[in-house]
């Protein structure tokens, strides 16, 4: 299969590192920076296209990776030439833009999937699996929390909120995704958010740490917390109490190698290389579009937690708790 990558920056390099692992794959790649795109594509010896309609003619499937507000006109320009997408999360900006895929999408009757990558964590993976078996008897309360240092990107677009969404859609939207696989329908989203570091011009709420409280439908109370002022480093954990038994995860607390080198020092997996969650969304993606079986992850679960996002947000800038079906 031929895949074309748009966007060469963090999650580009991520991604073609995994299709790196697959002889199925012929990799093709296009970003608006050139310079990015040579670099790119001498490391992984993909084929650089010089513009996204070319691309998009080029390939049988395009695997958008720009920043978020990119999202929704690259996975159009996909749809439109009736390419298979995968998107990065968040799907889009807001739920109207992931409507506007979905329908494209469907019209075209081409495969349409959010990049929701926690659900391929194994452990993740393993808690969705025992809670929906009922491992935990009746799920009760589920908290989550989600954090590391400021992100960048390639020219600090993950600071500005209306590229990103601010971490609200950033970053608590893997949460989001999580809890509204595994535990179905939220009926209200109450957030309160604080900045603590440097203010950020034309933020929508204020916010480099926030503390969500969701009501499902099922009568379960959720509990997020999303910071990017976290200065140990990244470090997710999870916490799932039901009437029958208790389920708990640390990122922290896992098998990792530490590595200390001259390019400093970090934590990598032990495991096969194709035993990662990155590798297991992309070969799902792959192997989805050459069967043509439905997609692992449905469009319409992408948009859900975006609207679980957006009604955070909406909360934290009012002070009110907020249904999703309100924004
Ligand atoms: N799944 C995860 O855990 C995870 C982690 C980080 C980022 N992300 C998501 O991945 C996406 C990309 O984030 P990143 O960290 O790689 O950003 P980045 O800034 O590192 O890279 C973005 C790249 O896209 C290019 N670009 C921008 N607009 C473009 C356009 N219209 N057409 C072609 N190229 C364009 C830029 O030149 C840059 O090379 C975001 O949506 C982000 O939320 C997901």
């Amino acid at each position: 299969m031929r895949v074309g990558v748009v966007g060469v920056g963090g999650m580009g390099n991520v991604h073609a590192r995994k299709y790196a692992l697959m002889p199925d794959v012929e990799l093709y790649a296009y970003d608006r920076n050139p310079d990015r795109l040579d670099v790119y594509c001498a490391q992984f010896g993909a084929r650089p296209l010089g513009s996204l309609s070319e691309l998009v003619s080029g390939v049988d499937a395009v695997d958008v990776c720009t920043p978020t507000d990119a999202h929704h006109d690259v996975a159009m320009a996909a749809i439109e030439g009736g390419k298979a997408v995968l998107v990065e999360k968040p799907m889009a900006r807001t739920p109207e833009e992931c409507a506007s895929l979905i329908s494209a999408a469907a019209k075209k009757g081409v495969p349409l999937m959010p990049g929701q990558v926690v659900r391929f964590f194994p452990e993740f993976a393993a808690a969705h699996q025992a809670v929906v078996s009922g491992r935990v008897g009746k799920p009760a309360a589920v908290r989550m929390r989600r954090g590391g240092k400021a992100p960048k990107g390639s020219d600090m677009w993950f600071q500005d909120h209306a590229r990103s969404g601010g971490l609200l859609l950033d970053l608590a939207v893997h949460e989001f995704d999580w809890m509204l696989w595994t535990l179905g329908d939220v009926r209200s989203v109450y957030s309160r958010s604080v900045r603590l570091g440097h203010p950020v011009e034309g933020a929508e709420f204020e916010g480099d740490y926030a503390l969500t409280t969701l009501q499902f439908e099922s009568g379960c109370v959720g509990h997020v917390e999303t910071t990017w002022m976290d200065p140990s480093g990244f470090r997710v954990t999870l916490e799932v109490c039901g009437s029958e038994g208790m389920i708990e995860y640390d990122s922290r607390s896992v098998s990792t190698l530490r590595i200390h080198d001259a390019a400093g020092s970090r934590s990598e997996s032990n495991l096969s290389p194709t035993h990662d969650p990155f590798y297991c969304e992309l070969r799902a993606f792959v192997d989805a579009v050459s069967s043509g079986s439905a997609m692992p992850v449905a469009p319409e679960e992408g948009m859900k937690a975006v609207a679980v996002s957006r009604a955070a947000i909406e909360s934290a800038k009012s002070g009110r708790a907020v249904s999703p079906l309100e924004v």
